[in-house]
């Protein structure tokens, strides 16, 4: 492998790394999931993802058993926030909100990591 595939390749490890964190692989989401996914990385990975190795993630992990597993509590947090996190009714339509919660629900369960207090 030439010096530029390797760097590349680090790099992409790198951000998979850090961004996917117990992603589902792409070709494995419907296209209203896919769509919720980039809603996701834009507005919720902020919080609810780990930014780097050292620091610590400000939110709990999500996934199918958030709030229950419970589609239409999903869609209520995610527009109306909770003590600790903005509600996303203004910025988002109730359709991309559905999106975003059709999303969480693709993903796996995770133990919560050490350093996130739930
Ligand atoms: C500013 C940081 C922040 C952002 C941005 C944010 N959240 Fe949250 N979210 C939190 C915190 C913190 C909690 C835990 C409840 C609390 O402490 O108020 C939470 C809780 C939740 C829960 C409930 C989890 C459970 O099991 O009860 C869901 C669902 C959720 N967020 C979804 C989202 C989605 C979807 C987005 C993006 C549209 C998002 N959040 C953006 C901080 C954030």
């Amino acid at each position: 492998m030439n010096r530029i595939a390797l760097t590349a390749s680090f790099i992409l490890t790198a951000i998979g790394a850090a961004a996917a964190q117990n992603a589902p692989a792409p070709e494995t989401l419907t296209a209203t999931q896919r769509d919720g996914q980039k809603l996701f990385y834009q507005s919720c990975g902020v919080c609810h993802l780990k930014p780097q190795i050292t620091a610590p993630q400000f939110a709990p992990a999500l996934s199918k058993e958030s709030v229950s597993g419970n589609d239409s509590a999903m869609r209520q947090v995610i527009s109306e926030g909770t003590p600790r996190m903005p509600g996303f009714k203004y910025q988002f339509s109730p359709e991309q909100i559905g999106f975003i919660a059709s999303y969480v629900m693709a993903l796996p369960p995770q133990p919560a990591p050490a350093s996130t207090q739930r």
